[in-house]
């Protein structure tokens, strides 16, 4: 089975948040589940520096299509090549006006989005079809996997390029429901779409074109990365605008829970810790701790209960729960260290609540992945309060290094962590604190019985080394996908979004 797993960001070579690390470890567990997988990447700067080409580069056919195709000077290429440190097969779609600039790959250095998104993320979507169709003579995929808005619109460009044969099947991916690729309503003849298709019941969104809503409209199965989030979604409280399609497509919507890659994290062997550990020897978290509190100029004092958060500073993590927690934690004897980086108002708030305890609470702004592993590593407790969470890694990676997660109970985290409750200490099935309604004051309960159980020593190491326990391999969601896949492929099912001719 051949396919081909459209994305934008691939750690280590170019990462804003959790989409790099599936990017990078979901093909290759699908490899090795017996998929035969490339991926197609913009090729942003950072991730044509990790590729190296190995074949001849095919152009891009300038008929139909958007028509940013026409409009640029070099006419785009798909470079198939293989990530040097992976080996993984890769095209790189090469539009140096598009994709070689200084800045993110979604936004410029000021933060503001690239004037000319739709066109440099319709481009991607229309590459990954005219692959689909045979662009490269030595590789055609069965099946077009897109990940997230930005490949949002390769379902509907694989139904459109079909021109009568059978259309090629497409699963979409949605890691977060929250970012959807708006855009003028004018944009639709600029990307080749049929006017036809700019109503409710096709592309648009509240009068302008949604590159989800494509997505979610054209693609052959639906996924999300955690069963509970694919339920949230369907209702008005967290469907963004688009529970009503989801709800209507209700029938190819299912939840794959995200895996880790437990060679970049564990405890026992990660070569940026300064010692290590694993659930028989816990020496080596102490070390850890005591190294990062003097990094950090944090009193070194073994005994506080190190609380951390490792994460971008946006609306959705919930961060703005914690000034109101922080006198409280820190009575209690307890230090926070805060690492993030994005929204500026977030950053302020954070920068002035935690100001006022130098030697037990620090603020980082940075996007380091080292120090993500040892803060993590330090860490009794990992904070995740968001407000939603399709699926969220920092939890998983704090359960493998022992730190418990402290989340409020919606998507991923729900579905990952198990609150401490007597009965799940009892039965052995705790691994975190978790709280329901979404408030500093529920947070404040959940850090309280982290307190309690850190008093409670048998019981705190009794649940740790549950939580270390744990394992999120990625080898069941990548069944999971291979499983859909095949369904896809088999003759029997029909496609049940529109075809288009
Ligand atoms: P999201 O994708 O919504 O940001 P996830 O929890 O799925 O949330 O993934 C976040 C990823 O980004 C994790 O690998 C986390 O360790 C990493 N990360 C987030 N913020 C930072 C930061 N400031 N420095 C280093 N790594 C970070
Ligand atoms: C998104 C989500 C996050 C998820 C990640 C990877 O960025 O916000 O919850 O873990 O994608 O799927």
């Amino acid at each position: 089975m051949k396919i081909l797993y459209v994305c934008t960001e691939l750690f280590p070579l170019l990462k804003t948040g959790g989409l790099a690390d599936v990017g990078a470890a979901l093909p290759a567990a699908l490899q090795a589940a017996g998929c035969h997988v490339r991926m197609l990447l913009p090729a942003f700067k950072a991730i044509a520096a990790g590729v190296r080409a190995d074949g001849p580069a095919l152009p891009l056919s300038r008929t139909g299509g958007p028509e940013v195709l026409r409009t640029l000077a070099q006419a785009p290429l798909l470079i198939p090549g293989h990530v040097i440190t992976s080996g993984q097969p890769v095209y790189l779609l090469d539009a140096p006006e598009l994709y070689q600039r200084v800045g993110g790959p979604y936004q410029d250095r000021a933060g503001q989005d690239w004037h000319d998104n739709a066109a440099r993320f319709a481009l991607l979507g229309w590459a990954a079809a005219t692959l689909g169709y045979g662009a490269d003579p030595h590789w055609q995929p069965d099946l077009v996997h897109a990940h997230d808005w930005h490949a949002g619109l390769a379902p509907l460009y694989l139904k459109l390029l079909a021109n009568g044969r059978a259309p090629k099947p497409s699963v979409f991916t949605v890691h977060n429901l929250a970012y959807q690729g708006l855009f003028p309503a004018s944009s639709c003849t600029e990307l080749g779409l049929p006017e036809a298709l700019f109503n409710v019941d096709g592309l648009e969104y509240h009068g302008l074109l949604s590159f989800m809503k494509a997505g979610l409209q054209f693609g052959d199965a639906i996924t999300t990365v955690s069963p509970r989030y694919a339920r949230e979604i369907t209702t008005a409280e967290q469907g963004c605008g688009l529970d009503g399609v989801l709800r209507a497509r209700g029938d190819r919507l299912s939840g794959i829970l995200n895996g880790v890659d437990y060679e970049l994290w564990n405890p026992a062997t990660d070569p940026l810790l300064n010692a290590h550990f694993d659930g028989q020897r816990m020496s080596g978290k102490a070390r850890v701790k005591r190294a990062l509190q003097r990094m950090m100029g944090l009193e070194e004092r073994a005994d506080a209960l190190l609380f951390v958060a490792v994460s971008r500073l946006s609306e959705q993590k919930g961060l703005h729960l914690l000034p109101p927690v922080l006198p409280e934690l820190i009575e209690r004897g307890g230090q926070l260290v805060i690492l993030g980086s994005g929204d500026i108002a977030i950053e302020t708030a954070l920068r002035e609540a935690l100001a006022i305890h130098p030697e037990q609470a620090v603020l980082r702004i940075a996007y380091d992945e080292a120090l993500a592993h040892r803060i993590i590593a330090a860490a009794d407790v990992i904070l995740v309060p968001s407000r939603f969470e399709p699926c969220g890694l920092t939890q998983l990676y704090g359960l493998r290094y022992g730190a418990l997660p402290l989340v409020h109970a919606v998507g991923g985290l729900a579905d990952t962590v198990t609150d401490c409750s007597l009965e799940a200490i009892d039965d052995g099935s705790a691994s975190g604190f978790v709280f329901h309604e979404f408030s500093a004051e529920a947070l404040r309960g959940a850090m309280r019985r982290a307190f309690a159980l850190r008093r409670r020593a048998s019981d705190w190491n009794a649940v740790q080394r549950h939580a270390m326990q744990q394992r999120f391999d990625w080898q069941e969601p990548a069944h999971a996908y291979r499983a859909l896949y095949q369904q896809l492929l088999a003759p029997a099912v029909a496609p049940d979004s529109p075809v288009l001719s």
